[in-house]
């Protein structure tokens, strides 16, 4: 096995950013190439390939490319995540979109929610948790949805196990761990009702027509993933969002993300510490 570092030339990482950028939306710029060049490297050695040239052509041509592509997206996905990350918008979310919607949906008693680029499962299973406090005995009437998806499997797949190190629950408030985990030595193992209100499944969001298997979502979160997008991949991220959004629908980005006004079909609400968008009218 090949264990010294392969050199990527810049033609090399053209050709691979490219590709990537094609199938993912994520755009790496010019300083970033060290980035593909540390996270490939080992799977060249892996691969036994001396060569980026190789690479591309088994991630082009070879009959396992759709399972390449996985393999990629696993390890060049930034998957920095964690319980109540960001708490003002959660705050947002739970102490006033939750009350607007339940009361919106009384006579259906049904609710979705996506978390989109959901890496191992810390959002939407916060939103789940956010949730079922606020609903508490009145949950049982409720048909409660909350999907979580993301590009990369490996990061689906420990999402499902809903056991956690130390790191994803550090910005959780002691209270909720207490009540929605139980510690297992070095572990957080969440609730299993809690759990059972998520469900994920893969998704690339450079797919539109994909999403709409999905349906109609009261909410859709999509944080810290559109700065990996360029301005043409965030438009049509926000344009698939716009489509799967009820018209009432509220949708969170990164607090750090921005959307330039008159830009796409959504308008900026400020509320408090945070704010959330709407579909414009
Ligand atoms: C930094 S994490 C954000 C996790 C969570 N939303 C949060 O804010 O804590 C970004 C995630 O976006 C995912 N991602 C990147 N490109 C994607 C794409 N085209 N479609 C779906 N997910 C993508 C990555 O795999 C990664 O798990």
């Amino acid at each position: 096995m090949t264990t010294t570092m392969v050199s990527m030339s810049d033609k090399q990482f053209n050709d691979l950013r490219k590709i990537i950028y094609e199938r993912s939306g994520i755009h790496f710029p010019d300083t970033k190439k060290y980035v593909l060049e540390s996270r490939l490297g080992h799977r060249l050695g892996e691969l036994e390939m001396e060569t980026y040239d190789d690479y591309l052509a088994f991630l082009t041509m070879g009959p396992y490319q759709m399972d390449e592509f996985q393999e990629m997206f696993n390890r060049i996905t930034i998957n920095e995540t964690s319980f109540f990350r960001n708490e003002p918008q959660l705050d947002v979310f739970e102490k006033k979109i939750l009350p607007e919607l339940l009361e919106a949906r009384k006579g259906t008693k049904r609710l979705r929610l996506w978390s989109a680029a959901c890496s191992t499962g810390e959002e939407p299973y916060t939103l789940a948790i956010q949730v079922h406090r606020t609903l508490g005995v009145r949950l049982a009437d409720w048909r409660i949805e909350i999907l979580g998806t993301d590009i990369s499997e490996k990061v689906l797949d420990q999402a499902q196990t809903g056991k956690y190190t130390d790191y994803a629950v550090r910005s959780t408030p002691p209270v909720v761990k207490q009540r929605y985990f139980r510690q297992d030595g070095p572990y957080w193992n969440l609730d299993s009702t809690v759990r059972s209100m998520v469900h994920f499944e893969l998704h690339n969001l450079k797919d539109r027509m994909a999403a709409r298997r999905f349906g109609a979502f009261d909410l859709i979160m999509c944080r810290n993933v559109m700065i990996y997008f360029d301005d043409t991949m965030k438009a049509q991220v926000l344009t698939t969002f716009a489509d799967q959004l009820a018209p009432d629908g509220s949708l969170f980005i990164g607090h750090s993300e921005t959307i330039r006004p008159g830009t796409t079909p959504f308008t900026s609400m400020p509320i408090s510490h945070a704010f959330c968008y709407r579909k414009s009218a």
